[in-house]
């Protein structure tokens, strides 16, 4: 059996999580996610506090975009100003009845960790305890973290940082098996993770990085001894992989392939739900990031996802997809 897990006073059904993804892990994608079996809980993609709290528009609105069945639900900020970070974690509480609060301190990218945002904060310990208390304390719901291993291989900090959280009111930690300097490169080091996992008294910590099938959520359980895994990639592809991971640990075995009739619908629901949180205008285009993701699923070749990815309006796009995820499609 898939064992559950509790963050604090939030009891979640699996120890499935999905991860934070900037451009992916949106109201659209979240909400298809939820239809399907075995997930846990769900993160929005990392924020900026300022963009939370100020100005509108159709951005913002997404960014924000949530609803009933949306729910455990996770919201990840990130920042390096700790009033800022609180005032942030207190503006989505109030505002948006989050069941948990987390705060990004894994994010690689340079225009990130400039401004001693997101993995930067893997050099900074003071200031990252210091944000970690300052938002901890600001909000009645369990805050965690989400870190990388360290900032590179001769600064492996997270064993060190994330021993000290708990104090700071840190209710679990998501440790990615990567340095940042590695960004998506190499592997995610198990070993290493399960370093964290040992420094760690008294709160969970969620293993994360590589994660794309059931048995490797066994083995990332087996091997870091972590109370959860968090998957990314696996789910872009694979959004069932929750499902079939709950199936394997009850049943041992993994089970059939998904029904490509599933895998249709799910993205043509995914395509719907994009055109109502942008617009009808807006939505091809952004759906073209995801062409490659179900494009594998759906086996769609390589020249004909090209061709999809010209399609200018949505109505066009729906039609076009349809046709080619027709069993017998030939291009
Ligand atoms: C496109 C993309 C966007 C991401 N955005 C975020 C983010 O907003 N916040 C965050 O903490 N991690 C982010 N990550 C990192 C993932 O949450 C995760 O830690 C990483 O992809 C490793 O897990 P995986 O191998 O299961 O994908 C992002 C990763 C990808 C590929």
């Amino acid at each position: 059996m898939l064992p559950s897990l509790c963050i604090g006073e939030l009891q979640l059904e699996t120890c499935l999580l999905l991860a934070p993804m900037a451009g992916y892990t949106d109201f659209a994608f979240r909400s298809g996610v939820r239809h399907l079996d075995g997930l846990g809980l769900a993160y929005t993609e990392m924020l900026n506090p300022r963009s939370v709290m100020q100005g509108g528009g159709r951005k913002r609105h997404a960014l924000l975009a949530t609803g009933p069945a949306d729910h455990p639900l996770g919201w990840q900020i990130y920042g390096s100003d700790p009033v800022l970070m609180a005032e942030c974690a207190v503006y989505l509480y109030e505002t948006r009845q989050p069941e948990l609060i987390d705060i990004n301190m894994g994010c690689p990218q340079r225009k990130i960790t400039g401004r001693g945002d997101g993995a930067a904060l893997l050099r900074n310990p003071e200031l990252a305890k210091r944000i970690a208390r300052e938002v901890a304390a600001a909000v009645p719901v369990p805050v965690t973290v989400k870190l990388r291993i360290g900032w590179d291989t001769d600064q492996l900090t997270a064993p060190k940082l994330a021993a000290a959280l708990p104090d700071c009111g840190i209710s679990a930690i998501t440790v990615h098996g990567r340095t940042s300097k590695q960004k998506y490169t190499g592997h995610s080091d198990t070993a290493a993770i399960r370093e964290v996992v040992q420094a760690v008294q008294g709160i969970p910590v969620i293993g994360n990085g590589d994660v794309l099938s059931p048995e490797d959520a066994e083995r990332m359980l087996e091997t870091t001894g972590c109370a959860g895994v968090m998957i990314g990639r696996g789910a872009l592809q694979n959004p069932w992989i929750f499902e079939q991971t709950k199936a394997y640990f009850k049943n041992g075995k993994t089970g059939p392939p998904v029904a490509r009739c599933r895998h249709t619908d799910f993205m043509l629901a995914h395509l719907d739900r994009t055109s109502a949180l942008y617009g009808a205008e807006n939505a091809a285009k952004l759906f073209r990031k995801w062409l490659p993701h179900y494009a594998v699923g759906l086996g769609i070749s390589k020249p004909r996802m090209v061709e999809l990815m010209q399609y200018r309006k949505t109505s066009e796009l729906r039609l076009e997809l349809k046709r080619s995820a027709a069993p017998g499609f030939a291009d």
